[in-house]
């Protein structure tokens, strides 16, 4: 086995740190398996399989819901203080080892897939190849995977808004997680198969992923006004935990993960933007203030030239990068680049999540009105919506790649605006057919 590059003081961490929690592990699948064998002599354990899977479906509930750590998880966490955890732990506790089996397999699962991806990237124990596209391929596994999580994943979710206890018939969290989980399955397919044909479209998506960030998170902290920093803090891990392990054990840059720390980027300034003089929240015009205050900071750092470098330039450590093909530019153009193609949607996210009420009402009210007015209404809509869609698809969509990328910032609006609407569509579809169901079955 050849390895490629000489090995880091964080390497060794690594492995000296996850050898313990392996074998911590193992020794708690024995005891547990011990356990039950002695169980089952009394009677059968199926039941606490049941039990535990409910606990389990009762738990991912609660994240969805809270986006963190339950509060009694987290109340759990702090009540028991580190340094028993890490004496019961040094001396292999049995009690110790089993109450926290889940959690020590996790982290040997995670230790694993980080092992896994330094022998394929540092090592020549594994071949490489290089990729190659095929539409047809490409297509075919997409269409692949939306048939199966068709079948599996279309449920009713029953998502309550905080504000009135109605159910949220769009937009809801599970519609939103739902839309990301699909976007990252095509983010990792592009990068498999190196499809250079979508750049455009994948440049979208990753902006309807932070435009998506902007609408969560404002929503999250407007309407719960939970600024505690414990859940704040919980989130930053969530979101940087395993790209931090990637570069300690791969020894990268982070900035090759950029989606990561634009990501943080934007959700501190969402934090900050709701949470800054949170108390006048309610005030109308405060929150239009705030959001103009978002566009100027924006417009501040990253229009005006110079402001940038001068801005970042104590975080070079950090988001510094130099791509090897390109020696000679500025070690902060790559964070230059990727975080100023999408600064502004996170903003539209915002307005979108604020003035999302008010829409929902307007809608109702035009669905209530009299139909010829309705019928013109949603007509001179569709028309306008058309004209601008092909407008944007002939004039900006179908630009190469460089062109593209400079006009991106300003019109990634666009396309995320069509998808809304088209989502409003089909949720009225549904809500139409729920309705006739409903009728059919009374008077069936
Ligand atoms: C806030 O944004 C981050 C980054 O996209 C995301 O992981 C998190 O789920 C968002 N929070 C909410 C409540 O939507």
């Amino acid at each position: 086995m050849v390895v490629f590059r000489p090995i880091t003081p964080g390497q060794v961490s690594f492995l000296l740190g996850i050898i313990p929690v392996f074998v911590a592990w193992i020794y708690s699948e024995f005891l547990e398996y011990k356990k039950v064998s002695s169980h089952t002599k009394v009677h059968s354990d199926t039941n606490l399989v049941e039990l535990e899977k409910e606990t389990i479906k009762e738990d991912d509930r609660a994240v969805l819901l809270e986006g963190g750590l339950s509060r009694s998880a987290s109340a759990r966490l702090l009540s028991s203080s580190i340094k028993t955890n890490l004496i019961r732990f040094m001396t292999m506790d049995d009690a110790f080892l089993l109450e926290n089996r889940a959690t020590l397999r996790a982290m040997a699962e995670f230790g694993a897939i980080l092992f896994y991806f330094y022998i394929c990237d540092r090592t020549n124990l594994l071949g490489d190849s290089t990729k190659n596209y095929n539409r047809d391929l490409f297509l075919f596994l997409y269409l692949l995977l939306v048939i199966v999580s068709a079948m599996t994943s279309l449920k009713k979710h029953n998502d309550k808004s905080p504000f009135s206890g109605k159910t949220i018939q769009y937009l809801n969290r599970h519609q939103t997680e739902e839309w990301k989980g699909w976007m990252q399955v095509l983010f990792l397919m592009y990068h498999y198969f190196a499809a250079t044909e979508i750049y455009n479209a994948i440049r979208i998506f990753i902006a309807a992923y932070v435009w998506m960030t902007g609408f969560g998170n404002f929503s999250y902290y407007y309407i719960r006004k939970d600024f505690s920093l414990p859940r704040f803090a919980q989130m930053m891990w969530r979101l940087n935990f395993f790209v931090a392990f990637c570069c300690i054990v791969l020894n990268n840059d982070y900035m090759l993960y950029y989606i990561c720390p634009m990501h943080t980027l934007f959700t501190i300034m969402v934090y900050g933007a709701v949470g800054i003089f949170n108390k006048y929240n309610e005030i109308g015009s405060v929150m239009i203030v705030k959001i103009l205050a978002c566009f100027l900071v924006v417009i501040l750092i990253w229009e005006i030239p110079g402001v940038f470098d001068i801005f970042w330039s104590p975080l070079t450590f950090i988001l510094g990068y130099t791509d090897p093909a390109k020696p000679d530019l500025p070690r902060l153009h790559e964070w230059h680049f990727r975080s100023g193609l999408d600064r502004y949607i996170w903003i539209i996210g915002m307005i979108y999540a604020y003035y999302h009420p008010t829409a929902e009402k307007w809608m109702e009210k035009l669905e209530e009105s009299e139909p010829k007015r309705k019928l013109s209404i949603k007509a001179g809509i569709v028309t306008v919506a058309l004209f601008v869609g092909y407008l944007w698809y002939e004039c900006i969509y179908k630009l190469d790649k460089v062109t593209y990328n400079k006009y991106h910032p300003y019109t990634s609006w666009i396309p995320i605006t069509y998808v809304l609407f088209i989502f409003y569509f089909f949720s009225l579809v549904k809500h139409l057919s729920g309705s006739l169901y409903m009728m059919a079955c009374r008077y069936s």
